[in-house]
């Protein structure tokens, strides 16, 4: 029975990865850190399945003790500061748990000293300022304290391959999102909003710019690819995309036809405080590669996707 370590399993991602292992027959180990109240709401479902070790990104011996309780083959480090939005007022945390985080994972492993195959969460963003479809050659801008620290992340988990002949891959994926989204996130943030106006909750959405795109797909869809890139002869990196784009005002448009309103712009509101200090405007993703060398292709479309973001946050916000 093979053994895999995931940071990060509280998150969507996390969640979603541990279900995919389990179901392929893994002995799953989950790095939770310490909080004030325990929050398991993408978990509830693993106890019992999954073994929960206590360890923080911020503090490398307890990645160590962490990684000889589980002993695994497999180690995806997904755990980060991951909203974007927010690494403006946390610079510095975001640089040490997104970036150095990474570099913790990395040097546990390295003395650990046993064959561990790695798994970087690695991120369009790090494209940010793009005009054209991205694939694995096209050159990084980063435009958030996130972005960058996300490409020290992955420089530094290349250059522990090269450098000490690990197995570890990046995976670049592009927006994606499902159920489990975090409603800060703008995706999570409009289903939810959309099915407080369909109960009668709420009235309005405030939002920030919606000029932006991106190419959103569909989370389960996503680690599927992980899983992937660690089951390949050699260390490779990969672009995860759906290769398609869409605008914010199409995503809301898509959110309120679930609900049967077509005029979607009487119920937005913009507000300023939902701005960014630099935006990145445009992400668009050519997995060509993945497609080629690991079978991958994403099967959820846009519309599938918010159809069922907005009956699930219905079904949660009426307790039906
Ligand atoms: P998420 O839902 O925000 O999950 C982040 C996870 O990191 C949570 O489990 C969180 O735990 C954990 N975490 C945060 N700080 C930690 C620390 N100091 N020590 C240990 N764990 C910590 O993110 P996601 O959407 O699942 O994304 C997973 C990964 O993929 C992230 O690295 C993200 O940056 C990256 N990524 C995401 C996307 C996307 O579109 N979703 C695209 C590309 C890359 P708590 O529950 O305790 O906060
Ligand atoms: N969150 C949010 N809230 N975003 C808004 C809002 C709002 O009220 N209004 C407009 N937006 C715009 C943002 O300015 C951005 O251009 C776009 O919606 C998407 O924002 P997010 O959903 O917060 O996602 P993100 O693209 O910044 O980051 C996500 O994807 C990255 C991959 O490209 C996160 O999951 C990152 O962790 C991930 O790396």
């Amino acid at each position: 029975m093979k053994k895999a370590l995931i940071t990060g399993i509280t998150g969507m991602d996390g969640s979603h990865l541990a279900d995919f292992l389990l179901e392929k027959g893994y002995k799953v180990y989950g790095i939770e850190r310490r909080t004030s109240t325990k929050n398991r709401t993408n978990i509830k479902h693993l106890e019992g399945k999954v073994t929960f070790l206590m360890g923080d990104l911020s503090d490398q011996n307890s990645l160590l003790r962490c990684l000889k309780e589980a002993d695994p083959d497999e180690v995806y480090n997904l755990a980060a500061q991951s909203f974007v939005g927010e690494s403006w007022n946390t610079p510095e945390q975001s640089a040490d748990i997104t970036g150095a985080g990474a570099l913790r994972m990395l040097e546990a492993i390295r003395v650990y000293e046993k064959k561990v195959k790695f798994y970087q969460a690695s991120t369009s963003e790090m494209f940010g300022k793009m005009e054209h479809l991205a694939n694995e050659n096209t050159k990084f801008h980063p435009r958030s304290p996130y972005g960058v620290a996300k490409l020290y992340a992955h420089w530094i988990t290349i250059n522990y391959r090269e450098s000490y002949d690990m197995f570890n891959v990046c995976g670049l994926l592009f927006n994606h999102e499902g159920e489990r989204r975090g409603k800060e996130f703008v995706s999570r943030k409009i289903t939810d909003g959309v099915a407080r106006i369909h109960l009668g909750l709420s009235d309005s959405i405030s939002l920030g710019n919606l000029d932006s795109k991106r190419d959103w797909g569909y989370a389960p869809d996503y680690v599927e690819a992980m899983w992937l890139m660690l089951q390949q002869d050699k260390p490779n990196d990969y672009v995860i995309a759906t290769g398609k784009d869409h605008t914010i005002g199409e995503f809301l448009s898509s959110a309120f036809n679930v609900i049967g309103i077509d005029d979607w712009k009487k119920y937005v509101k913009q507000d300023s405080r939902f701005m960014r200090p630099a935006e990145v405007y445009y992400l668009r993703g050519d997995s060509t590669k993945a497609k080629k060398e690991l079978g991958w292709t994403p099967t959820t479309t846009f519309d599938e996707m918010i159809t069922k973001m907005v009956k699930n946050d219905i079904k949660l916000l009426s307790g039906s």
